[in-house]
């Protein structure tokens, strides 16, 4: 086994490259094919992905090509054609990648043609790759989050040759449209609309692996979901990892420069989109004019996910979340007035270096005060080559699970009394399938991103109902369909 380095710099990328990477797929087709013959059935492929909607939307890309390429989806990793796309924000999704890798290095035992690819953010990391290389030799190809609208051409390689290929980026700056994708729903669907991130939070590896932001231009995203609309899409999540600073990329002067409020509004009022969410808005340049559209547009959701991350300012001072306890709380008021029906959700850490048991007491205090519909809640995890992780004040174990538990008390006390309030009303949702548990129910979606099950027929998917809230299950409701919905937004 051994390395083979494609490309080793930044490359330029136009239009043709989709092209090109589109005459790949059909390269790859014959390779699939004869393998098909060769194993009298159609091969599998399986994409595992981990971590946020951004990888969710890359590796339906992934899958596309491969289905494009002749593979059958497989859920299960007892396949030909297996690809991690990974996530490296904390350290336990880089530890359940090794896991679950270690498991499929079995299947490959069993199955001599078969492949193993990984591909995103842990992959830029030097050491992840560093690792595989030596303990997880079986590995066929490897890649990172700059080059994977190049999978087509990798995959290609990969299927020719027996060797390890190995094709990292450092960094890219350009975004290659019009690449096949393969959506896991029918009626909805993520749309990135830019790329990277600039803030450099001092705990987060995300701007070190994805590179700096890249915004995409109006048009192509207006295109794509007038395109998604067509395909029978009816709600898009605009995508991105601070959607807040959309466009900034661009030069003053520049055409493509708007902000994320008038991209929003272009996007609510592209025909057959009946509802937009977008994820992630950073606190900091939450803008009174993104709050306006939000409050004059009824097909813009209802829910806000706006990450906190800590309530103590001098700890956010030490995050580089350049935004106070104070101004946080400020920001949620003007939310809430404005849109009184909102549910405002976050992402917290527990255990920042030097967080003490009164800053902690300064984060209950703000989700009492913003009255959180719901909350992430991740343990500060060191990322090797982040600013924090040579913070001399690292807090022990101990007390940051001692913390972690009576945060997680507020966090779900809150998130009961805020869901308790919706009791009684009639909501309209988009059914987004049938319910796990029990096949005579449907999970419809609201608005404002709670989930209801109601009895109905599964006819009903991917179309917009009314339901009335019988029941609060805590984080979730039981319902029945109902003519009308009092719902403020949509219709
Ligand atoms: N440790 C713990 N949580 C983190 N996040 C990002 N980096 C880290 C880290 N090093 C969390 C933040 C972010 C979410 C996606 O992941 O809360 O909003
Ligand atoms: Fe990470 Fe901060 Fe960028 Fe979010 S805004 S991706 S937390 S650096």
């Amino acid at each position: 086994m051994s390395i083979n380095i494609l490309n080793s710099s930044r490359e330029e990328v136009s239009d043709a490259e989709s092209l090109s990477q589109l005459g790949f797929i059909d390269s790859a087709k014959e390779k699939v094919k004869k393998l098909s013959e060769e194993l009298g059935r159609t091969p599998r492929a399986c994409v595992v992905t981990f971590g946020c909607q951004m990888n969710a939307r890359d590796s339906e890309k992934l899958l596309a090509i491969l289905k494009l390429a002749g593979y059958e989806e497989s859920e299960s990793e007892d396949a030909d054609f297996v690809i991690y796309n990974t996530c490296t924000v904390r350290d336990n999704a880089d530890q359940r990648v090794f896991g679950r890798l270690g498991q499929c290095s079995n299947f490959k035992k069993k199955n001599p043609h078969m492949k193993i690819a990984i591909c995103g953010c842990m992959m830029q990391e030097q050491v992840a790759v560093e690792k595989i290389q030596k303990s997880y030799r079986f590995v066929d190809l490897i890649f990172g989050t700059h080059n994977i609208y190049k999978f087509a051409e990798l995959l290609n390689t990969c299927l020719e040759s027996d060797r390890m290929i190995i094709d990292i980026w450092k960094e890219s700056d350009k975004i290659v449209e019009d690449l096949p994708v393969m959506r896991k729903y029918p009626f909805k669907s993520g749309v990135n609309i830019m790329f990277g991130c600039n803030n450099f939070c001092t705990y987060c590896i995300v701007p070190y692996v994805r590179g700096r932001e890249r915004s995409r231009a109006p048009k192509d995203i207006i295109r794509e979901c007038e395109k998604l609309a067509a395909d029978g899409v009816k709600e898009v999540m605009l995508l991105g990892q601070n959607v807040n600073s959309y466009g900034l990329d661009f030069e003053d002067g520049d055409p493509r420069k708007i902000s994320f409020a008038q991209l929003l509004k272009m996007v609510s009022e592209v025909q057959g989109i009946e509802r937009v969410r977008f994820m992630t808005p950073h606190p900091k340049d939450f803008s009174d004019e993104l709050i306006d559209v939000i409050a004059q547009n009824k097909k813009i959701a209802r829910h806000i996910h706006m990450p906190l991350q800590s309530g103590n300012s001098e700890i956010l001072r030490r995050m580089n979340r350049k935004y106070t306890k104070e101004s946080y709380l400020e920001l949620v008021d003007r939310i809430r007035n404005r849109l009184p029906d909102v549910a405002i959700t976050t992402d917290i850490i527990v255990g920042f270096p030097g967080e003490t048991d009164e800053a902690v007491d300064d984060t209950i205090d703000v989700c009492n005060k913003a009255a959180f519909d719901n909350a992430f809640t991740f343990i500060y995890s060191k990322r090797v080559g982040t600013p924090a992780a040579s913070f001399e004040d690292q807090v022990p174990e101990d007390v940051v699970k001692r913390n972690f538990d009576r945060l997680l008390k507020v966090v779900q006390e809150n998130a009961k009394n805020q869901a308790l309030k919706l009791q009684g009303r009639s909501e309209r949702v988009l059914v987004e399938g049938v319910n796990d548990h029990d096949e005579a129910l449907l999970t419809g979606r609201m608005s404002n991103n709670t989930l209801v099950h109601f009895p109905g027929d599964r006819e009903l998917i991917g179309s917009f109902v009314n339901v009335e809230l019988t029941e609060c299950h805590g984080f979730y409701y039981m319902g029945r369909r109902c003519e009308e919905s009092q719902q403020l937004t949509e219709n």
